[in-house]
């Protein structure tokens, strides 16, 4: 008796099993678990702490990010006159900026979450796909995902980083924006919350803090000619593919402070709002009476900064 239940149970459970391989076989069975697991939420434009609940770190890099207080920086209140110049708006807090093909050409201002300021829907939601645009081909079954160079490119910054990207244009470079300003910075997880992390294969994460970086001493070349009694200043951006300094709306400056061996000292100041930026490759000359060189300075300061920071700075005097 017992051996004959045996049998008609294991008569059952294989028939059940065929059954569920039939029914959710291959794709059907990743859809069948996507379907379960899915947050509908995800794809209602939550905030970013939403999405940081599984993106933990990657949320956390993002929120030392200037993208991150694009709405809520001191300088913005205060110039977009408390948020009610309308044309400033948009940049500063924009909907998700993917078109049916490709990308909007003018950003625009979406109705909540503005103290996000650039956050992830902004850029990694499409709601023509109604999904996540990423680098990678991943399986992420609480929101579905679609894998698109186009994450990558220029264009994508280019949305709200007009100025600078038609900067780039010119110049001719195969880096995108986010070559530079998204390095990959080491970590491989892009989630956190088990038990899904615990699953995924090993991926590079790109640094989420956007960091503005510095140019380097060799990325501005010098060359001094001595005529007549003058000093010419030769400057050129040789290494950054985009005007020194650059922006669209902020005011960030580059100054050269050149010391002279009486101890006075001539400064040049280079900026966006002047209109007088190192383009990428492009020199410009200054000319000085020479009073005999002793040091030349360069420093830069950031938009939102108090303080410059040194770039370079170079003896000539007195050897
Ligand atoms: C086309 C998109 C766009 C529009 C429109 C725009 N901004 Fe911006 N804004 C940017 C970008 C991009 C930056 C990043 C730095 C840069 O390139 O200037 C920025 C940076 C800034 C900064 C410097 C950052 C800081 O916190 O100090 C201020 C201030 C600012 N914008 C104010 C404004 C004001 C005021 C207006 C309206 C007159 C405005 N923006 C309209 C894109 C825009
Ligand atoms: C409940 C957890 C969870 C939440 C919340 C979540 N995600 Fe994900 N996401 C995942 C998982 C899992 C993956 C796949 C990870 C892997 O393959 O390593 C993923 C992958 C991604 C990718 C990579 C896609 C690719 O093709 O490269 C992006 C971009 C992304 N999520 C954006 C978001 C955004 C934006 C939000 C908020 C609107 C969000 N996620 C909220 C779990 C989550
Ligand atoms: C939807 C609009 C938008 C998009 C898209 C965008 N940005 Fe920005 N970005 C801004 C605004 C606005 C600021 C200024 C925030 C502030 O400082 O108040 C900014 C600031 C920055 C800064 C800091 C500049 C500084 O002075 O410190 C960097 C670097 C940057 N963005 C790089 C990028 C890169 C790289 C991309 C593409 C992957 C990108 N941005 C895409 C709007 C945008
Ligand atoms: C200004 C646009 C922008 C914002 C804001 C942004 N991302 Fe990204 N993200 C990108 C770009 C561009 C890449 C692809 C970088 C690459 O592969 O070079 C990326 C990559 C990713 C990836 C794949 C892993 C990686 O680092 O390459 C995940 C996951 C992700 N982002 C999630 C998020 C989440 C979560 C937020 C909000 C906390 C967020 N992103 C905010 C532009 C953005
Ligand atoms: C080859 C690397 C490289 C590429 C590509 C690049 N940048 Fe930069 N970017 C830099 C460096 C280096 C600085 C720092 C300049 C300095 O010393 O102030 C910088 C500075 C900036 C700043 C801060 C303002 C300033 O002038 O300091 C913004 C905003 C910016 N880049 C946006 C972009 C955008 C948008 C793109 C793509 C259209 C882009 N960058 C492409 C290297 C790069």
């Amino acid at each position: 008796m017992v051996g004959h239940t045996l049998i008609i149970l294991t008569i059952i459970f294989f028939f059940l099993l065929n059954f569920f391989f039939f029914s959710f076989s291959s794709c059907s069975l990743k859809n069948f678990v996507s379907n379960v697991f899915l947050e509908e939420d995800l794809l209602q434009e939550p905030h970013a702490e939403r999405c940081g609940s599984c993106h933990k770190d990657i949320h956390k890099d993002f929120k030392k990010s200037r993208h991150a207080v694009a709405w809520v920086a001191e300088h913005f209140k205060k110039e977009s006159k408390n948020y009610t110049d309308e044309k400033c708006l948009p940049c500063h807090a924009a909907k998700p900026i993917w078109a049916s093909s490709g990308f909007q050409e003018e950003p625009e201002l979406r109705e909540k979450h503005f103290e996000d300021g650039i956050y992830c829907v902004t850029c990694h939601f499409d709601p023509h796909r109604k999904g996540m645009v990423g680098p990678y081909d991943v399986w992420s079954p609480p929101h579905p995902s679609f894998q698109d160079n186009k994450i990558k490119s220029a264009e994508l910054c280019g949305v709200c980083h007009q100025e600078t990207y038609s900067e780039w244009v010119e110049a001719k470079v195969d880096k995108t924006c986010s070559d530079c300003h998204m390095p990959k910075i080491g970590r491989k997880h892009l989630t956190q919350k088990p038990p899904m992390s615990w699953f995924h294969s090993k991926k590079e994460v790109s640094s989420h803090e956007f960091p503005a970086l510095i140019a380097k001493k060799e990325d501005i070349k010098i060359d001094l000619l001595r005529k007549d009694g003058n000093l010419i200043l030769q400057l050129e951006n040789i290494g950054v593919p985009h005007n020194l300094p650059t922006a669209d709306q902020g005011n960030p400056k580059l100054y050269i402070f050149l010391y002279w061996e009486d101890g006075e000292k001539e400064t040049i100041v280079l900026s966006p709002q002047k209109e007088n930026s190192l383009e990428y490759k492009k020199p410009i000359s200054f000319v000085f009476q020479d009073k005999g060189l002793d040091m030349i300075e360069i420093k830069r300061r950031l938009s939102w900064k108090e303080e410059p920071e040194l770039i370079s700075s170079l003896t000539y005097g007195k050897d």
